[in-house]
Parts: C-alpha cells; structure tokens; sequence
C-alpha cells in the first residue's frame, strides 16, 4: 500500500509541474500530511484519506472542468493501480465533498471526507493562508485592500464562484469562516491556533493602512 502513496505522490508531481495558482503540488502534500495526521488521531481509514487528500484537487473545476463531474483523472489514477472500485467510489465521494463553496458547503458524509475537508481548510488560513490568498489575489489581478469594496457574506456556491473582491475582503468572506466550519476536535485545535495568528495578521494590516500604528 505504501508504493501506491509514492506513486501518487509522483502522479501529481507531473500533473502539477507548472500549477501555481494555489492548487498545487506543495498545497497536495501538505494537505495529505494534514489528512494524514487527523485520519490517526480520529481512528479514520487513514489509507483513503491518504490518497483522497493527494488526489483531491487533480479534477478540481478551474484546473480541470472536463474531467471535474466524474474525477476522470483520479479515477483513472486509482484504476491503474488496481484499486477496487468500492474504495474508488469511496475516495471520488470524499473530493466531491471538500470544497468551500459558500452557504452550499458540503458537511462531508464519512469520517474520512471530514478528515480531509479539515485538512483543505487549515491550509487555507495561517501564515501559510495569506500566502496564498495574496498569490491568488496576484494571480487574478485583484486589488489588495479597498475599503469602498464591503465583504459579502452568505453567498450561494454561485455567487461566491464569480464573485470579484479584494484580497482583504477573501478573509471575511472566507478565510475567517473557516475554524467555526471545522469538523473533528484534532483540526480544531490547529484551526485555532492559525485562526489567531491570521487574525491578528488583519488587525495588524488595517491599522498601518489606515495609519494607528504610528503617530505623525
Ligand atoms: P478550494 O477549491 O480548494 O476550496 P479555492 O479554489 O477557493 O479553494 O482557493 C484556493 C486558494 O486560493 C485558497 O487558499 C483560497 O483561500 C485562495 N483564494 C480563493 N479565492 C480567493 C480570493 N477571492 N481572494 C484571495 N484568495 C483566494
Ligand atoms: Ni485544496
């Protein structure tokens, strides 16, 4: 079983040899080690969780939108080696069900969903979040901060699709959403601490913007 966590460890390798856009390969593995790491903890089948987390952004909709609907490309991964098609479907269910997408974010149906949907989100907040929030920002040509621009919350996984904002407004929109969406005690307890740091990265941000942090 291992040889096939090297295998697709290698598989994405190539698949996201030129992907800076924030699903990439160091987001993949960090991801896997989260998952990984949660899946022991919780007493999950660490061995699904495992590849569904090294697997889970290779059909993702912007990537990929052809092979998104029915995970062409992890499936044909898991087939090549010989994975049966019971923990095929199991693993395609668990990326179907991890992406933020608004108010219409799933609640993972298995254990193992809910370990690697923790996973995704803690590495969407922290110090290694807003490194890639401003990537993403950069990527899209998005302004950094513009208080005439308010948050939106509550969108519907449409909405919060097209919707165009600053990078800072991605933070209430929702980076900070993130800890109250956390699904196992193992997460949370790492969700919070990330959440603070973040946090305290904001307050910190808006007071040099708006000049309080030093007196002229
Ligand atoms: P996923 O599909 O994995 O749930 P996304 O594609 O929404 O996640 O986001 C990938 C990365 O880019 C995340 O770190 C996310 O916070 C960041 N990101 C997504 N949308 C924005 C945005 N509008 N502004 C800044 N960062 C964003
Ligand atoms: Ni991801």
């Amino acid at each position: 079983m291992s040889n096939i966590i090297e295998n697709a460890i290698e598989y994405i390798k190539t698949f996201f040899a030129s992907e800076y856009s924030g699903h990439d390969f160091d987001h993949s593995i960090r991801v896997y080690k989260l998952a990984k790491t949660i899946a022991i903890k919780e007493n999950a089948n660490v061995t699904l969780v495992s590849l569904a987390a090294l697997l889970h952004d290779v059909d993702d909709v912007k990537i990929s939108p052809n092979t998104h609907e029915d995970k062409l490309n992890a499936v044909s991964f898991l087939k090549n080696e010989d994975v049966s098609e019971s923990d095929i479907d199991s693993i395609c269910t668990i990326i179907s069900e991890v992406s933020f997408n608004g108010a219409d974010t799933l609640t993972p149906s298995t254990l193992e969903g809910k370990c690697v949907q923790d996973a995704d989100r803690l590495d969407a907040i922290g110090a290694i979040g807003i490194a890639r929030a401003f990537a993403f920002g950069g990527n899209h040509n998005r302004e950094i901060h513009n208080p005439d621009i308010k948050p939106v919350l509550n969108m519907s996984k449409e909405e919060y699709r097209n919707h165009k904002s600053t990078t800072i407004n991605h933070f209430y929109e929702k980076l900070f959403l993130l800890k109250d969406m956390i699904n196992t005690q193992t997460a949370r307890e790492i969700a919070d601490h990330r959440d603070k740091f973040m946090r305290s990265f904001v307050d910190e941000f808006l007071c040099e913007w708006d000049g309080t942090d030093f007196n002229d």
